[in-house]
């Protein structure tokens, strides 16, 4: 069975894989893609955020424990809508079951909408764009990290590897890969596609930044300077005109 987006996590091999994973020592996500993402965030308290892709919505917890003004997750996937609404329990957030590129945004709603790690799923990246704008509040932010280019251009079964190969990479469309042991559809783009969509939708382009390891995020010299070798994340922060 082959899987795009949100449908690969109602797997739930896939699901427990994943999840088993995001709590693996010196996993790349809280080594390398969180620690960026915070420092392009910096203070939530006060803001209106929506979450696209939240997953089990651990980071909307801490959005909330950090005093944002509401939160809402917007998820594909049932198995992490429940995981998500768990998460929430006893925290004023909100779990919307829904595809990001099917939802009826609200207007001006949302300071910030932020995003982890989940639109490099989607094919039609100018309409999700022009949505995000749309219920961003004047002078709102997008933040948004992705699986970096020179990895979905050539996406390889996952693993600990000695070599990668970046190739077609000016040829865009989904990626088929073996990943937590079923196949999965990723959609690669360039830096500069993503770069001219946000520009096209309206967008200001304040930050762009990769996942340069921090030797402090890491137990090991051996898995830092592992991680030295290729970029595995891409963020960028962009502002509604
Ligand atoms: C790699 S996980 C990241 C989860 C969370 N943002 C985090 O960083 O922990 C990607 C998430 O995006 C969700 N997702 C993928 N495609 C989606 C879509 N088209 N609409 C909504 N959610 C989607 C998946 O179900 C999954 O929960």
């Amino acid at each position: 069975m082959e899987y795009r987006g949100s449908d690969f996590y109602d797997n739930p091999d896939h699901f427990e894989r994943y999840m088993e994973r995001r709590k693996a020592e010196e996993n790349a996500n809280d080594t390398l893609e969180k620690p960026v993402f915070q420092e392009l965030l910096g203070c939530v308290k006060g803001l209106r955020i929506l979450d696209i892709g939240c997953g089990d919505a651990n980071f909307g917890r801490e959005c909330l424990a950090n005093g944002c003004a509401a939160y809402v997750g917007l998820e594909g996937s049932i198995n992490m809508v429940h995981a998500g609404r768990k998460t929430l329990e006893g925290w004023d957030g909100q779990i919307v079951h829904a595809r990001m590129e099917d939802w009826d945004y609200p207007q001006a709603e949302y300071d910030l909408v932020l995003s982890r790690l989940a639109i490099h799923y989607v094919q039609d990246l100018n309409s999700l764009l022009q949505n995000i704008y749309q219920t961003l509040k004047p002078n709102g932010r997008l933040l948004f990290s992705i699986e970096h280019p020179v990895i979905t251009s050539t996406l390889q079964p996952s693993g600990t590897r000695t070599h990668w190969v970046v190739d077609n990479y000016f040829t865009e469309g989904y990626r088929e890969q073996q990943w937590m042991g079923g196949i999965v559809y990723k959609y690669h783009r360039s830096i500069e596609t993503y770069f001219i969509a946000l520009q096209k939708a309206g967008f200001v382009v304040e930050q762009l930044r990769e996942s340069k390891p921090v030797r402090a995020h890491f137990l090991t010299d051996e898995t830092y300077e592992r991680r030295l070798r290729i970029p595995l994340f891409l963020f960028y922060s962009a502002k509604k005109k």
